[in-house]
């Protein structure tokens, strides 16, 4: 890894934007393995030079609910384990923009810190490998829930749909995406803390659960690799997450059912939740099932949800602008 001087190689850029997209993480049957990418909405991040440390210089979009300390944010301290890593003496302000509601299940924190590190390697100029910019923003991670799981992570920073086949050292697998294949999104207008949901599924799981599950995940891939609509569908169920965190969200098998009933492939949290999403085999049934799923929450658990319909992203987290002086 070389280090790098302020500035970048040539001295001239000193202020970049970057941007991450929400992802779906565990996808039903994938827990903490399984993610991708969404196109929409997303955490920007401006990075500019500053002579030492790492600041966090203003945050909106967050009500001021997020630490402005560097080490006790996301996107301050996966900053601060990537010039640790490029050896950079220098330092670095960072202002964040959020554009996902906190402990959504839309992966927001994995969104700051893959926008902060993207922003970070591109006003540094050290094109660092991206598995190092995944390293670098799971901890991150590991400061927001409490444990460095790469599944928000790596789509966010990569796009697309991604196995996770160790999170540390990274080693993710990029995986096809079929023709049509849309993911609709509803974010109910509640919280769900992952550390709080990380702890209802304790440590063990039973065989019998975890032999359907990684049945339920080859199969998921399978079905990807050769565009098997009615096996991806099939395989979209959780039989170790899912049914401890269900109960924190009121009405969630008739939610379910009503995105079934719509002709949804399958339905699950994403991630640990409040959001649910399903996934359908043709963008004119997503918005159906959209349309369903919203009104089934807005019954069940009442306000106003919001409600993405995206294809898989191809494309993670990215620079928007960069300035120079
Ligand atoms: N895989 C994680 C979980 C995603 O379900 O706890 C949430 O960040």
């Amino acid at each position: 890894m070389t280090s790098v001087t302020a500035g970048g190689p040539t001295g001239r850029t000193t202020t970049v934007t970057a941007f991450a997209p929400a992802t779906v993480s565990n996808v039903a049957c994938g827990f903490d393995v399984l993610g991708f990418a969404l196109h929409e909405p997303g955490d920007e991040v401006t990075a500019r030079i500053i002579p030492a440390g790492v600041q966090i210089e203003s945050i909106s979009g967050d009500n001021g609910r997020i630490p402005r300390e560097a080490a006790r944010n996301t996107a301050g301290v996966a900053v601060l384990a990537l010039l640790a890593k490029l050896g950079h003496r220098g330092g670095v302000a960072l202002s964040i923009r959020k554009g996902l509601p906190l402990s959504s299940g839309l992966g927001g924190s994995a969104a700051s810190a893959a926008a902060a590190v993207v922003a970070v390697d591109a006003l540094l100029g050290s094109s660092a490998p991206v598995e190092t910019l995944i390293a670098c923003a799971l901890e991150g991670e590991r400061l927001g829930a409490g444990s460095a799981h790469a599944d928000n992570i790596a789509p966010a920073i990569c796009g697309g749909f991604v196995l996770v086949r160790r999170a540390s050292p990274p080693d993710v697998v990029r995986l096809p995406v079929p023709r049509g294949l849309t993911a609709v999104v509803v974010h109910p207008e509640i919280e769900i803390e992952t550390a709080r949901a990380r702890a209802l599924l304790g440590d063990t799981v039973a065989l019998a659960d975890a032999v359907k599950q990684w049945a339920n995940l080859g199969a998921l891939i399978h079905g990807l690799h050769t565009s098997d609509f009615a096996l991806i569908g099939r395989s979209l169920e959780d039989t170790i997450a899912e049914p401890k965190r269900a109960p924190l969200l009121p009405g969630f098998a008739m939610i379910k059912r009503a995105a079934a009933e719509a002709g949804a492939l399958g339905c699950s949290l994403s991630g640990s939740g409040p959001s649910l999403f399903a996934l359908c085999s043709s963008a004119a049934i997503a918005r159906r099932v959209a349309e369903a799923m919203t009104s089934a929450v807005r019954t069940q658990i009442g306000g106003e949800p919001q409600t993405y319909v995206s294809e898989v992203a191809p494309r993670g987290a990215r620079v928007l602008s960069t300035c120079g002086s």
